[in-house]
């Protein structure tokens, strides 16, 4: 691989923060949390949650119970923010929620109270019974992409050596919130986890999240999730990102620049942008066979689009492989300057 960067390095700093709410929970909030969380199916449901996400139909499996019983149950939970809950398609998705000081709070005590529920062992069993489900569902998913997966890994760089430059430009942060559009498998999340305090990959493809989900199903990566949602509009997330990142996405959108100014709405002021796609190359096949809507990107096109999103370039990277013949992997990094106000939505800008 040899390395060519076009322009001058600047390290990101960890000035840019994310507002997370984790500010310390009023009195009221904590006696209504207490209150809510203090009955034995309650409790239950909060130690389930507090090992990942998880739907109703799936709570109501594991407790033994009807899903109009657990959903009173949650709405009680959700009253009392102790969870939150996110829609994909017809599912609602459950997990521990909102206040990062309060979730501290219930961890420990749930801690403290799971070896006195009878059921624990139970629902755990069943817990892992649904998780293998899950898993196995994933594989079967990925057992038949695999072959255009592997096509595509086997055309360019080395994923090791884009990693490495990838964990190298994003900088050690520590990043309060990164979200990662077009997440796929959930592989950017992983990477850059030890950098970040809250992690959220959004993407379509009910597929790619379920395997994500079993992927980042450990427990260092509790801080890390993904979502059903479409990248070109995530209007409750502006403002919320120091880091958001574009890992092989752009180049398969009908409208790369619409997402550039959606992930720019996404950023605080002084948040980065960290993008990885292809240079521009002439494999037309893979218009048809991998969905390509364009043949790379080249760096005139993403400094226009960029510019046009209110983002300043800071370096830039390209990877070129060993092998002739093989796509050459390029990596931006771009800030949302601070003194720049977020661009309103417009038409496209190509
Ligand atoms: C080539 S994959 C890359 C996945 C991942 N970033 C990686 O590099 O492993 C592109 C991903 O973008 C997702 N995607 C495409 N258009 C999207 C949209 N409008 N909203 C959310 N996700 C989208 C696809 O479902 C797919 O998982």
């Amino acid at each position: 691989m040899s390395l060519t960067a076009t322009t001058p390095a600047v390290p990101p700093s960890s000035s840019a923060h994310a507002q997370e709410s984790s500010q310390t929970p009023s009195l009221a909030d904590v006696l209504d949390a207490l209150r809510a969380a203090g009955e034995e199916t309650r409790l239950r449901v909060l130690l389930l949650l507090s090992e990942g996400e998880l739907t109703v139909s799936d709570l109501a499996r594991v407790l033994g119970q009807s899903q109009p019983r657990v959903s009173r149950h949650i709405k009680i939970l959700l009253d009392a923010k102790l969870i939150e809950r996110h829609r994909e398609g017809s599912w609602i998705v459950l997990r521990l929620g909102g206040n990062a000081s309060m979730i501290k709070v219930v961890r420990t005590a749930l801690e403290a109270l799971a070896p006195c529920l009878p059921e624990r062992q139970h629902d755990r069993a069943q817990l892992e019974l649904i998780k293998q489900e899950r898993h196995e569902r994933a594989q079967l998913f990925f057992a038949r992409e695999a072959a255009n997966w592997n096509t595509l890994r086997n055309l360019h760089v080395d994923e090791t050596q884009v990693e490495a430059a990838v964990t190298e430009f994003a900088g050690p942060g520590p990043f309060s919130q990164l979200i990662d559009l077009g997440t796929g498998t959930g592989r950017i999340l992983e990477l850059l986890a030890p950098h970040c305090s809250r992690a959220i990959g959004f993407d379509v493809n009910a597929d790619m999240l379920a395997y994500a989900r079993v992927q980042l199903d450990q427990p260092a990566l509790r801080h890390c999730q993904v979502r059903r949602g479409d990248i070109s509009r995530l209007p409750e997330f502006y403002g919320s990102a120091d880091l958001v990142t574009l890992h092989q996405v752009l180049h398969i959108l009908s409208d790369p620049a619409g997402v550039l100014g959606e992930a720019a709405r996404l950023l605080v002021p002084g948040g980065y942008i960290l993008i990885v796609d292809f240079a521009p190359h002439d494999l037309e096949y893979l218009r048809a066979e991998q969905s390509h809507a364009r043949l790379g990107l080249s760096q005139g096109q993403m400094k226009r689009w960029l510019d046009a999103a209110g983002l300043k370039l800071l370096k830039h990277v390209d990877l070129a492989p060993e092998q002739d013949g093989n796509l050459t992997v390029s990596i931006w990094l771009a800030e949302r300057p601070v003194a720049t106000p977020l661009r309103k939505r417009k038409a496209n800008t190509i």
